[in-house]
């Protein structure tokens, strides 16, 4: 039990650190977040913008992307941090993206202040789409 809290709190700590590094000049929303390998390891992203607006990269996206570059795939939590006044779930981007490698995903979301917030993907993204990899190969 005191392990899971102090791997939940350097969780929450990885997500905070990763959203210093935020690229967020043209919404200064800035978002970290913090990927939990079923094997203890961490795997950060924070968001980048773009001067080409559609081109942001959000945090949670990049750190499934770093993580899956280094053949890191099963993660059990991911921890977001944003300076919102209330803790920011991910967009839906973000879910269907959690939801290929996790779909049984953690998902916690934290304030500077303190706040904090828990869901489930399956809470966050019911009937996650699924592309069935024979569809179109008749
Ligand atoms: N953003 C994230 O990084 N994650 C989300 O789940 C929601 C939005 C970023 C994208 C953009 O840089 C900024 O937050 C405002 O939308």
């Amino acid at each position: 039990m005191a392990e899971d809290k102090r791997s939940n709190s350097s969780l929450r700590e990885a997500a905070l650190a990763a959203m210093e590094h935020a690229y967020a000049p043209y919404s200064n929303f800035r978002v970290g977040a913090a990927l939990r390998t079923i094997d203890g390891r961490l795997v950060t992203g924070c968001n980048i913008e773009n001067s080409v607006f559609g081109l942001a990269i959000c945090a949670e996206t990049l750190a499934v992307a770093y993580a899956v570059s280094q053949g890191l795939t099963q993660f059990d939590e991911i921890a977001i941090a944003t300076e919102d006044s209330d803790p920011t779930p991910p967009c839906g981007t973000c879910r269907q993206v959690l939801s290929e490698f996790a779909p049984n995903i953690t998902v916690s979301s934290y304030t500077r202040d303190g706040k904090e917030a828990t869901w489930t993907l399956e809470e966050l993204l019911p009937n996650a789409f699924v592309l069935n990899p024979s569809r179109g190969r008749m």
